[in-house]
């Protein structure tokens, strides 16, 4: 049911500019709702404003910032960056939950992931616990957790190994099914429950994208999507991942932090707790991802026919 509070709703989008939150941020504007659009850069913010956001510059880990961010606001959809390091995710998500609750904001949604449950042992993952967590102890705040899979977009960092040796190469085991979702769902899912507001307490749902899939069976599909029939799933050994992340400029520290998640989720430590019922499963298929984003992505950035 939707609760009233929606109804006259301002909203905080953090990440607006990035995968997830540009979704919800559209999505939210689209039906008329007042939005803050919050980055770091306020060009990348600059298209919301167009369509009636506001945009606020601030940095996820500046707690004051974040606290005038809030003021003011019905709900916030709240996030951590992509990983720098396990102690920059800490110094964020105290900065954050001190916003949430100086702010005295009453809804949240906070994008998790799946295997958050687990306290350690899962890479950035960890971070996303950590975080819950915190939130968790705020009282008068009610909080969803969306627990979202593998998102479908980590494999565009494939592209130039597909071009260059084509083959992709990962630590994943090749025959573990994983669940995997499109962030464009995730963003949606997200947008529908801000618009409701219809949780309350401290609330946990895994979205666990269409179907689960495993490497070779993504790898298959990213072939006949870009016509390279003899394009093959390998599995690297964790050292060399390792190494195929510094290369790309990925401090040691920070590379064996997904190395931990990669083993997690090789061992089943990192895995989804509740079972596939239509509440947790997202519509884009992994051919629909491939056909609308890895292909015109693979085409656009091909070099090597
Ligand atoms: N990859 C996966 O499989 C997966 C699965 C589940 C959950 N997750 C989680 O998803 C989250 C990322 O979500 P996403 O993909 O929607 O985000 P994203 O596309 O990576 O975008 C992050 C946004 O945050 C902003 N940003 C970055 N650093 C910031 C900072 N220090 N202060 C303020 N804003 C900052 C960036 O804009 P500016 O640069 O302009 O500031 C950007 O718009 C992470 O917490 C990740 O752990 C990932």
């Amino acid at each position: 049911m939707i609760s009233p509070v929606a109804l006259n709703a301002m909203y905080v989008i953090l990440g607006a500019s990035g995968n997830t939150g540009s979704i919800i941020a559209d999505s939210l504007l689209s039906k008329g709702k007042k939005v803050r659009v919050v980055g770091r850069d306020p060009r990348r913010l600059q298209r919301f404003v167009r369509q009636g956001a506001e945009a606020y510059t601030g940095d996820v880990s500046d707690a004051a910032a974040l606290t005038k961010a809030f003021t003011g606001a019905s709900a916030a959809y709240l996030l951590l960056p992509p990983i720098t390091s396990r102690e920059d995710q800490e110094r964020e998500s105290d900065a954050i939950a001190k916003a949430v609750k100086e702010s005295g904001l009453r809804y949240a949604v906070y994008l998790s992931s799946y295997g958050a449950h687990v306290p350690k042992g899962t890479g950035p993952v960890t971070g996303l616990h950590s975080a819950e967590q915190k939130l968790n102890a705020i009282s008068g705040l009610n909080v969803l957790h969306l627990r979202a899979a593998y998102f479908m977009e980590n494999n565009l960092a494939a592209i130039s190994m597909i071009q260059e040796m084509r083959i992709f190469g990962h630590a994943l085991l090749p025959d573990l099914k994983l669940p995997m979702a499109a962030t464009r769902d995730v963003g949606n899912y997200a947008a529908q429950r801000l618009l409701n507001l219809d949780f309350s307490g401290k609330q946990t749902r895994e979205l666990l994208g269409e179907r689960d899939l495993s490497m070779t069976e993504a790898t298959a599909i990213i072939a006949r999507g870009i016509g390279k029939s003899d394009l093959r799933y390998v599995q690297f050994p964790y050292d060399q991942v390792q190494q195929v992340l510094e290369q790309t400029g990925m401090s040691p520290k920070k590379a064996a932090v997904y190395i931990e998640m990669f083993k997690a989720i090789n061992t089943g430590v990192l895995a989804a707790q509740e079972p596939r019922s239509r509440e947790n499963t997202t519509p884009t298929s992994f051919e629909t991802f491939v056909q609308d984003v890895f292909a015109p992505a693979y085409h656009g950035k091909a070099r090597v026919a």
